[in-house]
């Protein structure tokens, strides 16, 4: 079944924002609230199990484009069949962790050319709460960078349309990949902004100037004291970069 959303081709250099927020309500008062600020959302595992149906939908009679980040990990059958499912709600960005293997990555590409979509795959290299040390503890004597640049290699090479990875392993991958990969990085913060759990950040116009293509940007957004503003300030710190 061919994919009836129409989706138009994916510009570079947009920020998202990730919609980390639990019911369908919290991210139509978010989306009100940023207006025309940013056009392109993250809708993620919290959300999607609570509304996500819904919540798609509501983001494409908005006119704004949505990045589904279901991270889908598992068997390659089960993931080329779980991407088949996920079509018809028009994301034009959807993720799966490249650490499944080239075969799972392949079938998530299958899954996408056979239905004739225009929804994007992305492979998730390496999250960005990951350090050295948490990939010593599972066994990984890689560097994160030499482990992204690996996966990059790996699933761009099983069909992915972009990855998903560190600003601070944009300029490697980009360098092993060339112009034309799409690069979606979060673990974005404006300097001296609260980094949180995360671990491999780095400012939006560093993102920028490292290769990246689309920046992720969810807590220095959703919790500010004025969503709309915070996002103007990131729009205008990437205007600047490119
Ligand atoms: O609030 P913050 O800006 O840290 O949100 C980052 C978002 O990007 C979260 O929704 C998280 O799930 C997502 N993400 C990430 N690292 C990855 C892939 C996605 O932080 N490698």
């Amino acid at each position: 079944m061919k994919n009836d959303s129409s989706l138009p081709p994916v510009r570079p250099h947009e920020a998202i924002v990730a919609l980390d927020v639990p019911s369908a309500r919290e991210a139509a008062a978010a989306v009100a609230k940023i207006g025309d600020a940013v056009s392109f959302y993250k809708v993620g595992l919290e959300l999607f199990v609570a509304d996500g149906p819904e919540t798609l939908k509501m983001l494409r009679d908005e006119g704004k484009r949505v990045f589904l980040d279901l991270k889908l990990h598992d068997i390659p059958r089960t993931v080329e069949r779980a991407v088949a499912s996920c079509l018809s709600l028009g994301a034009d960005l959807l993720t799966v962790h490249a650490q499944g293997s080239s075969a799972m990555v392949a079938g998530a590409a299958r899954a996408v050319a056979e239905a004739g979509s225009d929804t994007k795959i992305l492979a998730v290299t390496l999250l960005t709460s990951l350090d050295e040390t948490d990939l010593a503890k599972l066994g990984i004597a890689r560097s994160p960078e030499e482990e992204v640049v690996a996966l990059g290699r790996l699933a761009t090479g099983a069909g992915a349309h972009g990855l998903v990875c560190s600003p601070r392993e944009a300029a490697a991958l980009r360098a092993a990949l060339g112009p034309d990969a799409i690069l979606v990085t979060p673990g974005v913060r404006p300097a001296g902004g609260d980094v949180g759990d995360q671990k491999r950040v780095a400012t939006p116009a560093d993102a920028i100037r490292a290769g990246a293509t689309h920046l992720v940007v969810g807590r220095p957004v959703l919790c500010a004291p004025d969503p709309r503003a915070a996002a103007l300030a990131i729009r205008a710190e990437m205007d600047a970069a490119i």
